[in-house]
């Protein structure tokens, strides 16, 4: 329990921090990595004049494959993909075995906050298959695998209670909202330099609107009851201990 509370308070000071950059990421994650007028805060530093070269190094950094990163830059780039698109694939079975569990239990109000969660869960994975398919990166060859024992722990969870099933999204919540703040001190370490490739920021802002996403259902899972859950302790270690070996694996697979 006192993981969760000082996860969640790590995240709420970095949250109203990132709270800037929200609009940006989501506004460039809606419209499928073009940058619009307003765009260039997504790009090199602010510093930089808004020439129109560039803004066609942000084009290309957006919506083309970029072949100008270091091998640094696209390992980390590749990683940070393959590992989150894996991630938030897990993510959408599980909340898809719960809403599954929920409707069967015929509990309308906890199927609908459920279904909310998974309408983030979508977007993160619709943005990071485009990502994917922008990079080139190869998927993790344990997708059918995730998607088996995702909706296994969703339905089980869900089965068990209401309760349980927010325990559950507790315990992933927090390994993934720490991964994620994990991979974005990654990030900013290769952007702190002079004029960083736009691929980066652009990632940077992405990870941090996921984060901050990943937060909010964390706290709406405590504000459920998650914590009520029987062998709430164990149910949260078991699942969070799952979640990082599911994270160390898919880096290499
Ligand atoms: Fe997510
Ligand atoms: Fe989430």
């Amino acid at each position: 329990m006192s993981s969760s509370i000082l996860s969640r308070s790590i995240f709420f000071t970095s949250s109203s921090r990132a709270s800037s950059s929200l609009f940006i990421s989501r506004n460039l994650s809606s419209h499928a990595y073009l940058p619009s007028s307003s765009s260039s805060q997504a790009g090199p530093s602010s510093t930089s004049s808004t020439t129109s070269a560039a803004t066609d190094i942000l084009i290309e950094a957006t919506t083309t494959t970029p072949n100008n990163l270091t091998i640094e830059q696209k390992q980390l780039i590749d990683s940070i993909i393959r590992v989150d698109q894996a991630g938030e694939l897990g993510a959408n079975w599980i909340y898809r075995g719960q809403k599954w569990a929920m409707d069967l239990k015929g509990d309308k109000e906890t199927s609908k906050q459920v279904e909310e969660m998974w309408e983030n869960e979508r977007h993160h994975l619709n943005i990071l298959s485009k990502l994917q398919n922008q990079h080139k990166v190869r998927p993790t060859l344990l997708y059918p695998l995730w998607q088996v024992m995702a909706f296994g722990l969703g339905a089980s969870t869900g089965l068990l209670s209401k309760e349980a099933a927010m325990a559950c999204t507790e315990a992933v919540e927090t390994v993934i909202g720490e991964h994620y703040d994990d991979q974005l001190k990654s990030i900013q370490n290769l952007i702190n330099v002079e004029n960083p490739h736009p691929s980066l920021p652009l990632m940077a802002n992405i990870l941090k609107e996921f984060r901050d996403d990943e937060l909010e259902h964390l706290d709406t899972a405590v504000e459920e009851g998650a914590q009520k859950a029987p062998g709430h302790s164990l149910l949260s270690a078991i699942i969070g201990v799952g979640c990082k070996v599911a994270i160390k694996v898919c880096e290499k697979v």
